[in-house]
C-alpha cells in the first residue's frame, strides 16, 4: 500500500513499555519500594494524585498483552525491568519471584516469536539506594552493574536486545535538577554529577552484560534537534548550550569517550578512567525522538520560556525554550515536526561518523486524548498520521545515508505518564483504567497492516 513508508527488509518495528508506567502491582511477590512510589504519594508532584499502583495491570496481564503484540504481528517488545522487584534495596539478596516474574515474560515473548529487548533502569529507582544517596552516589553505577549481571546472566539467552538505561538526560534535569521527577530534587547545576554517575552506571552495566554473554548492548537517549530561536548571536548561543545540556553531554561521552567542552569540570573528577568505561563501543546506539526545541537567550521572548515536555521551566536559566509556532500539536501541547527525526539522525551521523554504531529509534510517539467512539472503535488518525509521517522521516535519514535499524512505538498501552498521571495517552492501544478493559486503536490495526505488507 503506498500508504507506507518504505522501509529496508529487517527493518524492526516494535513497541516500548516501562515498568512503572504499566506493570502495578507494586506490592507483590517481594518487589521493594521505588522512588515513583515515594514520589507519587507526595501530595502535588502527580496530576490528580495519581499513581502506578495498578497501572496497566500489565504484572498479571502480560500473556494477554503480548497476544495483542502478535496479533500485530510486532518484531520486538522494549520492556523495562523493575530494580525493586529483582533487588527489593537495590543490592543483595535477590528476590527470586521478581526475576521469575521477568523470566515468564521473555518465554512468552518467545513463544509469541517477538524479539525480547530489555531495559534495566527505566527510572524506577530502589528507594534504599536514593536513601544512600541515589545518583549523587558514585555508588549507585556499580550498583547497577551488579543488578545488570544479575539479570543478564538469568535472561541473556533470549532477550535480544539490552539498554542498561533510558534517558539519562530526563532522569539529570527532571529528577535532579528541577525536580519535576522522582526523587523531586532541584538542584540546579549541581546535578551535573548526577549524570556522570548514570553514564558510569552505563559503561560499567555494558561490560557486566557482555561478561554474561549478552551481545546486543545499546542505550535508549532521548535527543532532539534545538533550533536556535533567530539568528543572533545570543539566541545562538543559547541554542548551542541547550544542545550541549540536552544532547551532547549524553552522547559524546558515550560515543567519543569525552565531554563537551566545558562539563568536564563540573563533574566528580578525575573523570578520564570513567571516560574509558563509559565509551565502552556499543552495538547500536538508541534514540528517543519527539519533538525538536527552539531556543533563545533568556528575556527574549514576551511569552515567557514555553514549557518543556510538559514541564514548566525554572527562571534564571541561561537559555530560553521557546514555543515552537506553525506546526500542529498532540493534545500534551508537542509540536509535531516529522523532518526533525530525519535532522537528528542525520546530525548524530554527521557528528560522529564512524563512532555512531548502527541506530534504532528506541522510542518515537504522541498522546491523544482518546476516546472509545459509539461503534466501539478508537479513532486516532492523527496518530496514525503521526507514525506514517516519522517513519518516512526515518527512511529519508536512511536513503541519506544513516544506519537506521528500527522504530519502536511509545507505547503499546496507554500509562501511567509520569507527573501527568493518566492524562496523557500515548498507546496504540486504549486502557480503560477502571475496568483494565483495551480497546485496539485504528493506530494498531495501521501498524497491523503495515507489517502484513512488510512480511506477506
Ligand atoms: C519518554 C520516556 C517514556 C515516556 C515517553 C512519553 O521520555 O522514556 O517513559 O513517558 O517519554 O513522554
Amino acid at each position: 500500500m503506498s500508504d507506507f513508508p518504505a522501509l529496508p527488509t529487517g527493518f524492526t518495528i516494535g513497541t516500548a513499555t516501562a515498568s512503572y508506567q504499566v506493570e502495578g502491582a507494586v506490592d507483590e511477590d517481594g518487589r521493594g519500594r521505588s522512588v515513583w512510589d515515594t514520589f507519587c504519594a507526595e501530595p502535588g508532584r502527580i496530576k490528580n494524585g495519581e499513581t502506578g499502583e495498578t497501572a496497566c495491570d500489565h504484572y498479571h496481564r502480560y500473556a494477554g498483552d503480548i497476544a495483542l503484540m502478535k496479533d500485530a504481528g510486532f518484531d520486538a517488545y522494549r520492556f523495562s525491568i523493575a530494580w525493586p522487584r529483582v533487588l527489593p534495596t537495590g543490592s543483595g539478596e535477590v528476590n527470586a519471584a521478581g526475576l521469575d516474574f521477568y523470566d515468564r515474560l521473555v518465554d512468552e515473548l518467545v513463544a509469541a516469536g517477538i524479539a525480547p529487548a530489555a531495559t534495566l533502569f527505566h527510572w524506577d529507582l530502589p528507594q534504599a539506594l536514593q536513601d544512600a544517596g541515589g545518583w549523587q552516589s558514585r555508588e549507585t553505577a556499580l550498583r547497577l552493574a551488579d543488578y545488570a549481571a544479575i539479570v543478564g546472566e538469568r535472561l541473556g539467552d533470549r532477550v535480544q536486545m539490552w539498554m542498561p538505561l533510558n534517558e539519562p538526560m530526563v532522569v539529570t534535569m527532571l529528577g535532579y535538577a528541577t525536580g519535576l521527577h522522582a526523587p523531586g530534587l532541584q538542584l540546579g547545576f549541581e546535578a551535573l554529577p548526577v549524570a556522570h554517575h548514570l553514564l558510569l552506571g552505563h559503561g560499567l552495566a555494558v561490560q557486566a552484560l557482555r561478561s554474561a554473554g549478552c551481545d546486543s548492548v545499546g542505550i535508549a537517549s532521548n535527543h532532539a534537534p534545538t533550533w536556535p530561536a533567530s539568528s543572533s548571536d545570543a539566541d545562538r548561543e543559547a541554542a548551542d548550550l541547550y544542545d550541549g545540556l540536552v544532547n551532547r553531554l549524553f552522547a559524546d561521552p558515550v560515543l567519543t569517550g569525552a565531554y563537551p567542552e566545558g562539563f568536564a569540570e563540573a563533574m566528580p573528577g578525575p573523570v578520564d578512567d570513567d571516560l574509558r568505561i563509559i565509551s565502552t563501543p556499543l552495538d547500536w546506539y538508541g534514540i528517543n525522538c519527539y519533538a525538536p526545541s527552539l531556543v533563545g537567550a533568556p528575556g527574549g521572548s514576551p511569552d515567557g520560556p514555553a514549557a518543556v515536555g510538559g514541564a514548566p521551566v525554572p527562571a534564571g536559566l541561561p537559555f530560553e525554550p521557546r514555543q515552537i509556532a506553525d506546526h500542529p500539536t498532540t493534545d500534551f501541547g508537542w509540536p509535531i515536526v516529522p523532518s526533525a527525526m530525519t535532522e537528528i539522525l542525520v546530525t548524530f551521523h554527521e557528528r560522529y561518523g564512524d563512532a555512531l554504531p548502527p541506530v534504532y529509534i528506541t522510542e518515537s510517539g504522541c498522546s491523544f486524548h482518546d476516546v472509545v467512539a459509539a461503534d466501539g472503535g478508537v479513532h486516532d488518525e492523527r496518530r496514525v498520521a503521526y507514525h506514517r509521517e516519522h517513519l518516512a522521516a526515518v527512511a529519508t535519514a536512511i536513503d541519506t545515508g544513516v544506519d537506521v535499524r528500527g522504530y519502536f512505538v511509545w507505547s503499546l498501552l496507554d500509562n501511567f505518564e509520569w507527573a501527568e498521571g493518566y492524562t496523557e495517552r500515548f498507546g496504540l492501544v486504549h486502557v480503560d483504567f477502571d475496568s483494565q478493559v483495551r480497546t485496539p486503536k485504528d493506530s494498531y490495526r495501521w501498524f497491523q497492516q503495515l507489517i502484513k505488507a512488510r512480511h506477506p
